[in-house]
């Protein structure tokens, strides 16, 4: 511990310094408030830009604030000495009478343990946001009776207690902690390598996934809330940890000797069994908060070596790839999407904690297989398709989006909490505007969207599967699940990306429009964000504290026009800021100062990467859903939308148009045509919905002119999958119409503009054989008759705040 407290205040007087400018009183208050605070080790820790602890933000009301509250009323109310009657079994300690395990997973089979790290950091986090006592009671009590359960099974490996009955095993090193028996995380590796099942004398499930969380539940504890008794036990975990890694089941009557890389080689690629989560996570913190290099090493055990890790190290998607086995013996053909995503969390912390590059690359290569490759308008992954309709769990095929859309399933929620961790990290290394694009839309869609809208505390009320297939409705629920131990999470710690700042406090990162205040102690500012994103589109934002601060604003990709920027009434800059890129504000700021952005949420559509006729309406990042039974041909809404548009392009004029907003102000739109009613993803009741619509759009058409000539298609030999869908010619013929190809070019400023548009295209067309001249001619005689048609009523001009 000592050597913690030097590592933390040699970093907190390296910050000091370079913030405060030579202020030697400043410096030594600030150097003693921030040892108090215990060192954040996490993701982004040696980063270039680092995360704020969660209690430096505040979260206002609106969209994120009901959902956070409903599930804190859960936190609130839920009985807690329910997570400790099987670590007490195990432990060979009493349970009071009455109290029931917490049921689903959790109910004393082989997964049984995860939730009760889960609702640690839950309470962790519910803590920090407001410092409600509640949260730090419960997980005080949980904390300090799980140190006590852990002794409890050491006293037995010391040879001090003995235990009867569940409690009589003998542990093979000390330091373990869990609601099973040692024997079912021991059993995993040689000689046995015990695959997944129900016999608890003889099968295992994610024995590591389980790990994962109870120590992840004990370190944001410590982390969120300063309990240093966590500390302890969690280090005494990976102690056990490391020498179940290395050593193994040394008193097996079996035993070989030390595990090896290929026995772990082995270990990792077997399904379910083998499913560590981000167990290769913890162990560079701990190393980092130890100064134990033994921990870091434990973290490398979990290395993929002999299949993924080494495939996206050259970026040799694997994801899904025939033959099953090669690479990795136990590799199936498909991979389970939530089973790796959380791997490449671990692989970030362990670049991070070691500078091996290796690591950085396979996470951002995998990374990117899945994004954009694998990933649903709404940030959710992984689905079936045709020929693999056997779990909706697996990783669908590069480029499959249209094909994997199943009313059954696809999705799982607990997959996109991932996908964001993976986005935020990789953020903080590399600044890429577009993982923040990507953050932003699966939180708000996927995460809020995961909710239900109801008070019920019946459970923590979140998804399993979001399925895409149209007119799928949500289930909420999941006591035990992995989706409901992770939904717990994700909504409460709605602030922890809102702001980031720079390593050397020069920059402040505002990344996305949450009403969010960041108290930034070390600096002396304060910010102040109000806005009712995404229920309208600006944001306002009031500085508190006087210095040089460059504000790095994110300018979401899905912007159209009108985005403008502006600081005490000043418009900045002279043109409209780029799309999916960060704008700066350097200068010197002072009390009072107001930052105003104007964001407007355009209506956009956009077409399934495989199949250009399956779309989304897209308002700002959100995904704007049809609700009820469709009533298509085969099952979809069957949309026609582009006799509703004008010379802007602007689908919000007459194509899908507002037509009021729900009590909570969320806007309720129609689509034209169809009268089918239209709202934002995050709305989560139980209706049927639909995501995915089927454009249908049988003629070239100007407003109500009809040029009667046929909306061909162009052949971009979509789709194109490197591995069979069944019934699916691949490469296709598949490819966007002659409207969509002409309406990606909009706004037109003039007529002109839009006749010439329509010549090339159409020439473009003419040239790709799919139109004779004779048809270009008719379309563009047409398209030049359509001037009052198309007149939108204004011109398009760049609006001034
Ligand atoms: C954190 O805990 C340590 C040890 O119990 C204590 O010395 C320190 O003051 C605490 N810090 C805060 C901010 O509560
Ligand atoms: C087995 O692993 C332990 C712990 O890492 C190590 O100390 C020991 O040297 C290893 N034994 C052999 C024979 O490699
Ligand atoms: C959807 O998934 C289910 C469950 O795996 C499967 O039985 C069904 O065939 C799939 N449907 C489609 C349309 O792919
Ligand atoms: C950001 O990432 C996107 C998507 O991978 C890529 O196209 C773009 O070039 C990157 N931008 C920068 C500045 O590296
Ligand atoms: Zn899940």
């Amino acid at each position: 511990m000592a050597r913690l407290n030097i590592r933390w205040l040699l970093r907190s007087a390296f910050f000091g310094i370079a913030t405060v400018v030579g202020s030697e009183a400043m410096f030594a208050s600030l150097a003693e408030a921030s040892s108090e605070v215990p060192p954040d080790v996490g993701p982004g820790a040696t980063a270039p830009v680092r995360p704020f602890r969660l209690d430096q933000v505040r979260l206002g009301g609106g969209l994120m604030q009901e959902k956070r509250d409903r599930m804190k009323a859960y936190l609130r109310q839920y009985d807690q000495r329910r997570f400790l009657v099987l670590f007490n079994n195990q432990a060979g300690r009493p349970n009071p009478e009455g109290v029931a395990v917490p049921g689903g997973w959790e109910d004393g089979g082989l997964l049984s343990g995860h939730w009760t790290g889960h609702f640690m950091t839950a309470l962790s986090q519910a803590y920090a946001d407001q410092g409600e006592e509640i949260f730090k009671t419960k997980l005080d009590w949980m904390v300090n009776e799980l140190a006590t359960c852990q002794d409890a099974i050491t006293a037995r490996f010391e040879g001090k207690g003995q235990g009867s009955g569940a409690a009589s095993w003998i542990p093979t090193y000390p330091g373990y902690l869990g609601a099973l028996p040692e024997d079912t995380v021991l059993r995993l590796g040689p000689p046995r390598f015990a695959v997944y099942g129900s016999d608890l004398n003889k099968n295992t499930w994610a024995p590591w996934y389980t790990q994962h969380k109870i120590l992840r539940g004990l370190l944001d504890a410590y982390y969120n809330t300063n309990n240093t008794q966590a500390l302890e036990v969690v280090t005494k975990m990976a102690d056990w940890a490391h020498l179940a890694l290395t050593v193994g089941d040394k008193n097996h009557p079996n035993y070989r000797g030390n595990i090896t890389r290929d026995d772990l080689n082995y270990m990792w690629d077997v399904y379910i069994a083998g499913e560590f989560g981000g167990a290769n996570e913890v162990f560079p913190e701990i190393y980092e908060l130890t100064g134990d290099a033994k921990h870091l090493e434990t973290a490398k055990c979990f290395d993929n070596r002999e299949s993924l890790f080494g495939a996206a190290v050259e970026d040799k998607d694997i994801l899904v790839v025939l033959p099953q086995n090669i690479p990795g013996r136990r590799r199936r053909e498909r991979l389970h999407a939530n089973t790796h995503v959380p791997q490449f969390l671990g692989y970030m912390r362990v670049y991070e904690q070691s500078g091996e590059r290796d690591y950085l690359d396979a996470a951002r290569n995998f990374y990117h297989w899945v994004f954009p490759h694998r990933e649903f308008a709404t940030g959710g992954t992984g689905g079936n398709y045709p020929g693999h309709e056997d779990n909706n769990e697996l990783f669908q095929n590069r480029d499959d989006i249209a094909y994997a859309l199943n009313k059954s399933g696809g999705a799982e929620t607990c997959t996109t909490y991932n996908m964001l961790k993976l986005a935020r990290n990789l953020f903080m290394h590399e600044h890429n505007a577009t993982y923040m694009d990507s953050y932003e839309r699966g939180l708000f869609n996927m995460i809020t969207g995961s909710r239900a809208d109801t008070n019920s505390v019946d459970g923590p009320q979140v998804t399993y599967f979001q399925p895409l297939g149209p007119g799928a409705a949500r289930d909420y629920d999941n006591i035990g699940t992995c989706c409901g131990g992770t939904g717990m999470e994700s909504h409460t710690k709605y602030q922890e990306t809102v702001y980031l700042r720079s390593a050397d406090g020069s920059t402040l990162w505002i990344n996305l429009y949450v009403p969010a205040t960041l108290d930034w102690e070390e600096k002396g500012f304060t910010v102040k964000q109000e806005t009712t994103f995404p229920r309208e589109g600006s944001s306002k934002f009031t500085i508190t504290g006087d210095g040089p601060l460059d504000v790095k604003l994110r300018v979401p990709a899905w912007v159209r026009k009108g985005f403008r920027v502006a600081v005490n009434g000043e418009t900045q800059g002279q043109q409209e800021p780029q799309p999916g890129t960060y704008l700066t504000l350097s200068r010197l700021w002072k009390t009072g100062d107001v930052i105003e952005v104007k964001m407007p949420l355009s209506i956009r559509v956009e077409r399934a990467r495989d199949r250009p006729d399956t779309q989304v309406i897209m308002w700002g990042p959100v995904v704007l859903q049809t609700v009820g039974q469709p009533t298509g041909a085969d099952g979809f809404w069957d949309l026609s939308l582009y006799r509703y548009l004008k010379r802007d392009g602007d689908y919000a004029q007459g194509a899908i148009k507002r037509t009021g907003s729900t009590v909570g102000g969320d806007p309720l739109f129609t689509a034209a045509g169809s009268d089918v009613a239209v709202r934002p993803y995050y709305v989560s009741d139980l209706q049927p919905v639909s995501s995915y619509f089927r454009r249908v759009e049988p003629a070239v058409v100007f407003g109500s002119i009809d040029t009667g000539v046929a909306n061909r298609k162009r052949n971009d030999r979509l789709p194109e999958y490197d591995v069979p869908v069944t019934g699916i010619e691949s490469p296709g013929s598949d490819g966007p119409t002659f409207l969509d190809v002409l309406w990606d070019q909009a706004p037109f400023v003039t007529h002109a503009d839009f006749v010439k548009a329509v010549t090339s295209t159409a020439d473009s067309f003419v040239a790709a054989g799919v139109y004779t001249t004779d048809e270009r001619d008719v379309i563009v005689v047409k398209a030049s008759e359509a001037e009052k048609e198309l007149n939108p009523g204004c011109t398009p001009r760049e609006r001034r705040m």
